[in-house]
């Protein structure tokens, strides 16, 4: 059991931190969550992709954005010309907060105090990781980093400057996918997530 705000991840390896997330304990959402879900990709990596939370397929899965939220930003990267293989993916809480509607779990957007206690999670990735560009997924992901001031739909495709970081705020893939009843809507969204994912690649040096 762990407290990230009581350890000392600097000058451990970054698979020593993602195990060491796993029993995390600083709020209570590791209760009815499956396992922590910590991120995923190359420590090398430049670009950064951030998300709000686990769903539930990560939940089970234990990686992120493998559901259908996934599929879709997978979509926008093979669209944007982004190598998924090269590009961190993370979430700013890293245990699934949801409710119980009969057999389904349904997401609970986390609260400021939940995003709070995992945020040396992320500050320990962003510390081992070093993107030079972060695209933050969605209101909450956004806010996470740049404050509740951020409003996506007017800032998205900026680049904001936070802390040593190029930080681009664009749509969440979910948000897309809740279009899809309207297909003229539904194409625009996903064009405007293609184009905030190619635009923060480009501000990436390579
Ligand atoms: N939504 C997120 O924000 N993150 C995930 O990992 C999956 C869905």
């Amino acid at each position: 059991m762990s407290d990230p705000s009581e350890l000392d991840l600097a000058g451990l390896s970054l698979s020593r931190i993602a195990s060491l997330a796993e029993g995390c304990t600083a709020c209570e959402l590791y209760e009815d969550a499956t396992q922590v879900v910590f991120g995923d990709g190359p420590q090398s990596a430049s670009l950064m992709l951030l998300g709000e939370q686990p769903g539930d397929q990560e939940d089970r899965a234990g990686e992120p954005f493998v559901g259908p939220a996934g599929d879709l930003l997978d979509a926008a990267l093979i669209e944007a010309g982004v190598d998924r293989g090269e590009v961190y993916i993370t979430n700013a809480v890293k245990h699934f907060r949801f409710e119980e509607k009969g057999k389904r779990r349904l997401h609970k957007k986390p609260t400021h105090r939940h995003v709070s206690a995992c945020r040396p999670w992320l500050e320990a990735e962003l510390a081992k990781v070093g993107p030079e560009v972060i695209v933050t997924l969605g209101a909450s992901a956004a806010q996470s980093i740049l404050g509740r001031s951020v409003r996506v739909m007017s800032d998205h495709g900026a680049s904001v400057e936070w802390e040593q970081y190029l930080v681009v705020p664009t749509i969440h893939p979910s948000f897309v996918l809740r279009s899809s009843g309207d297909r003229a809507r539904r194409d625009e969204l996903f064009a405007m997530l293609v184009a905030d994912l190619k635009r923060a690649t480009e501000l990436t040096s390579g």
